[in-house]
């Protein structure tokens, strides 16, 4: 029997925001529902009078039954909000989490406070859906910045999505080129280049931790995005040494890293220059950033 609705949207957001506390499911997951369905805004959803019809009803029925048996909210409406834009994922990409907000937050602080130059190079290193990369050239641009940036992933499926976000947020092919390829033989592609920020979310959970995590992450997403081996920090390893090959002397570098892992990211990245720690919405050390 499916969740009845009422056909007022606020009373039947309610209904499903309760539904889903039952099943321990964020109750943000409810409003991308309605968000979807309606093809409205967050400000529209929570201050308009909106009615629901039949086929909305519907819908949102069967992205709560889907959603109630451990599939993910993002996956169920093929999208998610992020930053300032909706990103379509698929299968090949990751969730974009709210934790690598703060890391887009980091980085356009710091380019904002420091730059003199009005031009910017962006390397992304994992790309997923293109959240990182799209989000900070966009951001730049509207700041008059003149932007570039590459996006390397070595999953063919997730780099069609970030070429999709790309052209759909409007980003040019001059603005935003990807490239299909394991980091480990970047610079076979990307000789002599210098970036003046070079970013990534690297696969970091411990390999004997995949089991472990919740049916919606381990089930749902890929793990190619999520195995970061025995202790999870392999990527970082394999990462900052391709990076030592490069000319990284001027970059802006910021990674993302799991919990508990703060000290051992400190003492991999202390080879390749000064960097420090930010902290995320709950207060767990998540980012390492150049000083
Ligand atoms: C944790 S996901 C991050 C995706 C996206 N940047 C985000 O923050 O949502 C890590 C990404 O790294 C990619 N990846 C894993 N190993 C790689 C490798 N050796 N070379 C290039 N990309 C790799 C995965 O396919 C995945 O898209």
């Amino acid at each position: 029997m499916p969740l009845q609705l009422q056909t007022n949207a606020t009373n039947a957001l309610r209904s499903v925001k309760s539904y889903f506390k039952d099943f321990g499911i964020s109750l943000t997951d409810a409003e991308d529902t309605f968000m979807y369905v309606l093809d409205i805004t967050l400000e529209e959803l929570l201050l308009g009078n909106h009615q629901l019809t039949n086929s909305n009803k519907r819908k949102i029925q069967e992205i709560v039954a889907r959603r109630i048996k451990g599939e993910p909210t993002a996956y169920i409406i093929g999208q998610k909000f992020f930053w300032n834009h909706f990103f379509k994922v698929t299968k090949d990409t990751l969730i974009p989490r709210p934790e690598t907000e703060i890391l887009v937050a980091a980085v356009l602080e710091k380019i904002r406070k420091n730059k003199s130059s009005k031009k910017i190079k962006v390397l992304d290193l994992g790309t997923g859906s293109g959240c990182i990369l799209i989000s900070i050239l966009k951001a730049l641009k509207k700041d008059s910045y003149e932007v570039s940036g590459i996006g390397i992933d070595i999953s063919s499926g997730a780099i069609d999505v970030a070429k999709y976000n790309a052209g759909n947020l409007d980003l040019s092919d001059d603005e935003i080129k990807f490239l299909c390829c394991d980091w480990n033989d970047l610079l076979k592609y990307i000789q002599n280049e210098k970036f003046d920020i070079i970013v990534g979310n690297p696969p970091y959970i411990p390999s004997n931790d995949i089991s472990k995590l919740e049916v919606g992450v381990k089930d749902f997403e890929p793990h190619t995005a999520l195995d970061g081996s025995d202790d999870g920090l392999e990527c970082y390893r394999q990462i900052i040494s391709v990076l030592s090959g490069m000319d990284i002397i001027h970059s802006i570098i910021a990674f993302e890293f799991g919990i508990g892992q703060s000290n051992a990211i400190i003492s991999i990245m202390s080879g390749i220059g000064d960097f420090k720690v930010i902290n995320d919405f709950a207060n767990i050390q998540r980012i390492i950033i150049s000083k």
